[in-house]
């Protein structure tokens, strides 16, 4: 169907809250989400990621399965409370020590280490102190972000600042679908300014220290079509835009925060919080911009007093991310739908890198996330034919081969995620691996698209 260049990286993802476990050891603090887990009716079935998949203590084995699948590189994530408990001051040698143990396990296999800084584990104290929606956040990350980059330094391939700064802000700060778990506008609008500047701080950091890794930064792009061609459906996409792309990639790549952006959220801040020079600051060139996709969104402009559909693709919860989206309706999604609800829409990949292209022609893409949950049943010889999650992938890396033939340079794939995980407000009941983790046992056992992926990722051949 479609071949990949001997060049084109593929791998696969994980964060270090999802499947660590080991919550209380080798130093390690609090995060904010070992708070929120362990608030009552704040997850599914009241899951912590307390144990997770015991990846703490089972790592060199996952690095075998990495090899196994002939990947070329793995992302992961860096848990903050294990390196620097507290979030600030000294670090904390046992946890360095996973972590450089991973990374040279990786590098004895011919695998590419590609760290995530933040994958949504702030240290509790952090928190405590006013989270991201205080400046001083981003400044004890510039700090957490030196002393890692001097630990691990160039043994890693790429360095990514942030996973999804959209969530932390936004689920984390105005829902409160996520930890902390707080449901303030304007506090979420804070956050995003200052996990921007993080990102251009600890950029920064990786240039200086690390000269020879790349950098990059992980968003989880929206593609936002409108229910029909009117100039007020038109417009409610242009906001949801602005909110959920243009917030991120407007400083990271232009150096600025769009105007319109600033002018529909003047009812909720006045972004006194951008200090002059920030966003020149955050402007930090990247080698590469990781992206995740995993389905699309619709909206319609809302008049304000009919009933309004709930259907942001975020659930769970009556707040809304969509902070001074007041105008906006979300609509449900055509089906069909994985075991999160989400809808199956490969052409909005398509789409998707091919804006990205045309808007930031000279910047390489990786695509760092995007996979399927799927109700897996094993059957009774163990095997585990998960179909489902193979046509997806199939049609989803059809749409990424689509978009290279049309000019876009994607330079990988990361498939989500390697083995099944504590899938966040979802628990353990959501399962996106290719590998199955049998909580029980912690056993792992390949699933059928493990085995489809090993050969793709051998061959380069999308069958
Ligand atoms: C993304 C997250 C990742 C995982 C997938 C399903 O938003 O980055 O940790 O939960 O969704």
């Amino acid at each position: 169907m479609s071949e990949f260049p001997e060049s084109f990286v593929w791998g696969s993802a994980t964060a270090a809250y999802q499947i660590e476990g080991a919550a209380n050891e080798g130093g390690r603090g609090p995060s904010i989400w070992d708070t929120f887990s362990h608030t009552p009716g704040r997850t599914l079935n009241g899951d912590t990621g307390d144990v997770a998949a015991d990846h703490y203590h089972r790592w060199e084995s996952d690095l075998s399965h990495i090899a196994s699948l002939g990947l070329d590189a793995y992302r992961f994530s860096i848990a903050w409370p294990r390196v620097q408990p507290g979030g600030s001051g000294a670090f904390n040698p046992v946890g360095v020590d996973f972590y450089s143990r991973l990374v040279d396990g990786l590098l004895a296999r011919g695998v590419r280490p590609v760290a995530t800084m933040y994958h949504w584990d702030l240290p509790q104290e952090l928190e405590d102190a006013g989270g991201w929606a205080v400046r001083d956040t981003a400044l004890r990350f510039r700090d957490y972000a030196a002393g890692i980059v001097e630990a691990l330094g160039d043994r890693v391939h790429t360095w990514t600042t942030f996973n999804e700064p959209w969530c932390s802000a936004y689920l984390g700060y105005a829902s409160g679908v996520h930890a902390p778990g707080r449901t303030e506008p304007a506090a979420a609008l804070a956050a995003v300014h200052h996990l921007n500047l993080a990102h251009g701080l600890a950029g920064r950091v990786v240039r200086e220290l690390a000269p020879a890794s790349q950098l990059s930064v992980t968003l989880n792009l929206h593609v936002i079509r409108p229910a029909s061609s009117s100039a007020a459906d038109l417009d409610a996409v242009r906001r949801i835009d602005a909110l959920a792309n243009r917030a991120f990639l407007g400083p990271m790549l232009d150096g600025a925060y769009p105007a319109d952006l600033l002018a529909d959220t003047a009812p909720v801040t006045d972004w006194s919080f951008v200090h002059d020079g920030d966003e020149k600051l955050i402007a930090v060139p990247l080698d590469v911009l990781g992206v995740n996709y995993y389905s699309s969104t619709l909206v319609r402009a809302w008049d304000g007093v009919s009933p309004r559909s709930s259907a942001d693709g975020h659930g769970q919860s009556s707040a809304s991310p969509w902070v001074a989206a007041d105008t906006v309706e979300f609509l449900p999604q055509p089906g069909p739908y994985t075991a999160m609800g989400w809808n199956i829409d490969p052409p909005a990949f398509t789409e998707l890198l091919l804006r990205l292209h045309r808007e930031y022609p000279n910047q390489p893409l990786m695509i760092t996330e995007n996979g399927a949950a799927f109700d897996d049943v094993v059957g009774p010889d163990g095997t585990i034919a998960d179909d489902r999650r193979i046509d997806y992938l199939r049609r989803h890396i059809g749409a990424v081969a689509e978009a290279r033939a049309q000019g876009a340079d994607v330079r990988g794939y990361f498939v989500w995620s390697l083995m099944d995980n504590f899938e966040w407000g979802y628990g353990y009941d959501r399962r996106f691996g290719i590998i199955r983790v049998d909580y029980d046992t912690q056993v792992r056992t390949w699933k059928q698209s493990a085995h489809w992926y090993q050969r793709l990722a051998t061959t380069g051949h999308l069958e």
